[in-house]
């Protein structure tokens, strides 16, 4: 069977070489040339564990290719995954879907019979049956299918979720879709990981109602942490309290510095708007938006108290989580910018993230370690939860830096790690540890 992959972002490499790893011919493709032309030389343009490792082993053995002829791979293809970006449109908050109908117009002028086009960007509700609409009416005479099976990749741990799922879900009704796809999947069938087989729109749905009750989960769980600190409670023994009744569960309750990233903002935005056109008001999603952008503004903020007249800030991880290159929509494009226009001087380090192209970080001298960082700073705040910051010297620390003070927005620490180290500590929903009484 033949597989291609319209878009090699994120979802469509990891998928593509994922794929090419059972036994299938997988062309990744893409409109980009040059990104293409980078694949093919073995340069991957996103930091994905595993990832480069694994296409350049598929390369080599000829199961993945890439290409940007799109109408060309498409003629002679099975299956055509759609998996390009729908990010948030300039004018409102829905999603962008002029990517997947330009791929729609593209397979409607060139698609085989009995062809299966498998969408796996995030989409709203419908979207399966436009591109449907759109193949109709190029060739109304072929025989061919739609079917929604969304993505639920973590970016930092896309193969491992690739190939273990908690559940892969397939919107059609179609029978001869419904074996290929069991083909497709048939390692993670195997596996017995579930299946659930569903129809395009409640697919299309799952998809934003997944990634909207976990951003839901994070919102809660950070404004409880801010009550913690007003009353004096402890927000991990509240994740663990909580968590340990097996209706909630324990993941997703780590107290941060808020949401980012390409998904869940993005998702929860085009939900509210799906709401608002369906006339079914999404009023709890809304209020977590609301609730997540004021807490990335908050922050500054509460490091400018906490600082007082320290103006040297160094910043540690600026991705919007460990594991990624990736800082769209990160906490650290609001704090940042806000705590230089505040006239700090502000040092960064993050193993991972991009120094160049930002204008949001133009102004902020970067470090190429840790240690450099602090030798640079009277105040450290910690973004992103890098092994590496989890793993740093606390004591090498409090001998570099003088008074030094950490704000940690991701709880690394354990508070006993501070008693017998001359560091003021801040964390999030918990108590304050050694407050130096005054700057020297
Ligand atoms: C998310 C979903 O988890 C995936 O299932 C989905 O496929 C993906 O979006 C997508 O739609 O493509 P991802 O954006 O990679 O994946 O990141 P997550 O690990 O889910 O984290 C999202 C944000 O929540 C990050 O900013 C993270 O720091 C934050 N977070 C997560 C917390 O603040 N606390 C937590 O307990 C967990």
């Amino acid at each position: 069977m033949k597989l291609s992959i319209i878009g090699s972002g994120y979802v469509g490499l990891v998928t593509g070489a994922c794929l090419a790893n059972v036994d299938q011919h997988v062309t990744c493709l893409d409109i980009d040339e040059k990104k293409i032309n980078k694949l093919r030389n073995g340069i991957i343009p996103i930091y994905e564990p595993g990832l480069e490792g694994l296409i350049k082993e598929k390369v080599a053995s000829s199961s993945l290719t890439f290409s940007s002829n799109i109408s060309e791979t498409v003629k002679n293809t099975d299956v055509i995954f759609i998996a390009v970006g729908t990010p948030t449109n300039k004018e409102n908050d829905s999603a962008d879907l002029s990517q997947v109908y330009s791929c729609a117009e593209e397979i409607a002028k060139n698609i085989k019979n009995n062809t299966i086009v498998i969408l796996k960007s995030t989409v709203p509700v419908g979207t399966c049956d436009k591109i449907e609409e759109i193949i109709n009416l190029s060739n109304p005479s072929i025989n061919f299918d739609v079917v929604s099976n969304p993505e639920f990749l973590r970016e930092g741990s896309a193969i491992f979720d690739f190939e273990n799922p908690d559940r892969i879900i397939i919107g059609t009704k179609e029978k001869n879709s419904i074996s290929t796809l069991n083909s497709i999947y048939k390692k993670q069938i195997k596996n017995n990981f579930p299946v659930i087989f569903t129809t395009r729109r409640s697919s299309e749905l799952i998809k934003y109602a997944s990634n909207s009750m976990l951003a839901m989960r994070i919102i809660f769980i950070n404004e409880i942490a801010d009550l913690c600190e007003k009353v004096g409670a402890n927000v991990e023994d509240i994740s663990l309290g909580i968590g340990l009744d097996k209706r909630i569960g324990p993941d997703f309750l780590n107290a941060g510095p808020g949401f980012g990233g390409s998904c869940f903002p993005k998702d929860a935005r085009a939900l509210v708007e799906s709401g608002k056109s369906y006339n079914a008001p999404q009023n709890l999603l809304k209020a977590v938006i609301d609730g997540n952008e004021k807490r990335k503004e908050n922050l500054s903020k509460r490091i400018i108290e906490v600082a007082k007249n320290r103006k040297n800030i160094g910043v540690l991880g600026v991705t919007y989580k460990a594991n990624t290159d990736d800082i769209r929509e990160a906490p650290s494009l609001s704090i940042i910018p806000d705590l230089i226009n505040k006239g700090f001087n502000v040092s960064i380090y993050d193993p991972q993230a991009s120094r160049d192209g930002i204008k949001e970080f133009e102004e902020a001298n970067w470090e190429s370690d840790i240690y450099s960082v602090a030798k640079k700073s009277d105040c450290l705040v910690i973004l992103t939860e890098w092994s590496e910051i989890i793993s740093m010297d606390l004591k090498k620390i409090s001998d570099i830096m003088t008074q030094p003070i950490i704000i940690d927005f991701r709880n690394l620490f354990s508070l006993d790690s501070f008693k017998k180290l001359n560091i003021e500590y801040h964390s999030i929903g918990r108590e304050t540890i050694n407050s130096h009484k005054e700057v020297e």
